[in-house]
């Protein structure tokens, strides 16, 4: 189990967001985008990533500075069965950006690493809202699978944010250096927190 909380710890402690991340475009921004607004509003985040996404932000020095940022462990790895969880119950899960693989993956069941066997626990259960962000090219979004993948995270009550209103799917040669629709995030997420009150 990784969240879900009674209602007296929910109304003395403020939300607490699990925020968890795949290795996509936008990913670099995922501090300022998302991790710091939220902390902003006085709620509190914990950050687990996918391992691939760990590696791509071990390598630009943000797994220290959203540490640093959050007051706990970015998590990328299961913890030992006698350890202590690194994070606290959380409130909502945000998965922003969310890769081709993690959403395929996450549709399924699959829960081979942390950031997926988090936000799968979630999807199944009812206290816990579920942002998605997937970020992903034409060709990727093609795939004869990928609708029903969407379909099947709309169908356990996952909220999708794809920033197609903000600016269309590219094809893969002219995919264009930009960020993930984070106030579209931010938006969804504050949302579905205050739904719970
Ligand atoms: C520079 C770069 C950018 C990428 N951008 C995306 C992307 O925006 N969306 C996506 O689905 N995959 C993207 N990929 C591929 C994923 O990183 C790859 O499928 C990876 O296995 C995903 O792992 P994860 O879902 O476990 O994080 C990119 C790869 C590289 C090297």
């Amino acid at each position: 189990m990784t969240a879900g909380r009674t209602a007296t710890e929910s109304a003395v402690r403020p939300p607490m967001v699990g925020v968890v991340a795949a290795a996509a475009g936008g990913l670099s921004g995922l501090r300022i985008g998302l991790v710091e607004p939220v902390l902003a509003r006085g709620w509190r985040v914990g950050v687990t990533l996918t391992p691939t996404a760990a590696r791509w932000l071990t390598a630009i020095g943000e797994v220290e500075a959203l540490a640093a940022a959050t007051g706990f462990p970015v998590r990328s790895e299961s913890r030992l069965p006698e350890e202590p969880r690194p994070h606290p119950p959380v409130d909502c899960y945000v998965l922003a950006p969310a890769s081709a693989n993690t959403v395929a993956k996450l549709a399924l069941g699959i829960g081979d690493n942390q950031a997926l066997t988090q936000v799968g626990e979630a999807l199944g259960d009812v206290r816990v809202p579920v942002v998605v962000s997937p970020r992903v090219n034409a060709a990727q979004a093609r795939h004869p699978a990928w609708s029903g993948h969407l379909a099947a995270l709309r169908l356990a009550g996952a909220r999708l944010v794809d920033g197609a209103g903000e600016f269309p799917l590219t094809e893969p040669a002219d995919e264009p250096e930009r960020g993930l629709p984070w106030s579209s995030v931010l938006a969804a997420v504050v949302e579905a927190v205050d739904a719970r009150k």
